[in-house]
């Protein structure tokens, strides 16, 4: 057994410049350290993230009262309490908040400590966070999902849809499925006049409509030498909840007969559930909810129920501990739901997600593009622990 002695929350900054939260917790011989990330576009069913809305000296951002119950609520209801039982931990925060969505204490406050005590824990027993986080000790790499263009509310242009994302396919390795995207990426780079980046490292630029920055991507992967579909497909983010025109389930049959795009993420808005089902029936795409299931159990099972899609977006701090989210993890997987793990718009130089991936054997990560330091960090934990594996790893089946 390993005790937690103290615990101790600060005020940082995320990629955007906004007040962040950072727990660090302390044992006798060590410490670790998590951020947690914020989202821009989130959805209503996410837990609550604490930010002091009446002190004007960080426009209402800071997260000074989140930190106030790191140093005093939590801490003294995580003392003494065994490091290596991260099950018990997360049950006492959860308690100790008592509401469904963490609104007394914050889920920033709550995933920061559960994030950092997993990491200590993981040093405790001299053991990589990915093999710590492990049930079976089996491990997968996933397929990354690189926002390429940036658009909705994640940048300063007239695309509504929020994400144009590239899947390179059946690569044999971590490195190779990142090859291909630095190409693809470069020779995009070349086509655009404004190569301005937006809040998750792709590029912004206005487009005329969706469908010239999809025909622009295909372009550069054939650029690249790469056949669009079979060597590297397209995704997309529509990020539905943001949408001032919603689209329509043709809007979308149409896009995927056209294009060579193998997944959408929240085409329609987050309560919508009939037509979640209604395009989940007619395609046989990869369909992925994100603020409609808000890494929340319950939503995930009346989605799993309802067939109304089958993929999950998983985002930690959509639900505020460690042990929940590896449990929405299992359930979906058992559910022969694909896992995306992924970083938020507002990110920062925390590498968890890239651990949590491979621990769980999850199918996809989407940490954005190969630019700005907070994305490309998961890549690089990812390209480490390749790296470190060499052929006793594989790539996760899509
Ligand atoms: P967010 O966007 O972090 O701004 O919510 C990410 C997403 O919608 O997947
Ligand atoms: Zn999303």
């Amino acid at each position: 057994m390993v005790k937690i002695k103290n615990i101790k929350g600060r005020q940082v900054f995320d990629s955007r410049g906004n007040p962040t939260l950072e727990a660090e917790v302390y044992s006798d011989n060590g410490s670790a350290f998590a951020i947690v990330p914020s989202g821009a576009s989130t959805g209503t069913h996410e837990a609550f993230e604490l930010r002091d809305k009446n002190n004007n000296d960080y426009l209402g951002k800071s997260v000074f009262t989140a930190v106030a119950n790191v140093n005093n609520l939590i801490s003294k209801a995580l003392k003494d309490i065994d490091l290596n039982d991260q099950s018990k931990i997360d049950k006492i925060l959860i308690e100790l908040d008592g509401t469904e969505q963490k609104k007394k204490l914050g889920a920033n406050a709550i995933l920061s400590v559960s994030i950092a005590c997993c990491k200590l824990a993981a040093i405790e027993n001299k053991t990589p966070l990915f093999k710590y986080l492990s049930k079976n000790k089996d491990y997968l790499l996933p397929v990354p999902l690189l926002n390429i263009i940036n658009g909705g509310v994640h940048a300063n242009n007239n695309l509504d849809i929020q994400e144009f994302m590239i899947r390179p396919e059946n690569t044999n390795s971590f490195s190779e499925a990142i090859r291909r995207s630095f190409l693809v990426i470069q020779n995009l780079k070349k086509m655009l006049d404004n190569t301005n980046v937006g809040d998750e490292g792709g590029f912004a630029p206005n487009f005329k409509s969706n469908d010239e920055a999809i025909e622009i991507i295909i372009k550069s992967i054939e650029k690249s030498g790469f056949r669009p579909d079979k060597d590297v497909s397209i995704c997309l983010d529509v990020a539905a909840n943001e949408l001032k025109q919603p689209k329509n389930i043709e809007y979308y049959l149409n896009l995927i007969d056209k294009y060579p795009i193998k997944s959408i993420e929240d085409p329609f808005a987050e309560d919508e559930w009939d037509s979640w089902n209604n395009l989940t029936k007619n395609t046989n795409i990869q369909i992925v909810g994100d603020d409609l299931f808000a890494t929340n159990k319950k939503r995930l099972n009346r989605g799993i129920n309802e067939k109304s899609a089958n993929a999950i977006l998983v985002k930690l701090n959509q639900i505020g501990t460690v042990s929940e989210t590896l449990d929405v993890i299992d359930h979906a997987q058992k559910n022969d739901f694909k896992t995306i793990i992924s970083h938020r718009s507002g990110d920062s130089e925390d590498t968890f997600i890239a651990d949590l991936c491979v621990a769980t054997k999850s199918s996809q990560i989407k940490s954005g593009s190969l630019a700005r330091s907070e994305r490309v960090s998961k890549y690089n934990r990812l390209l480490r622990i390749e790296d470190a594996l060499g052929n006793s790893i594989k790539m996760a089946k899509i």
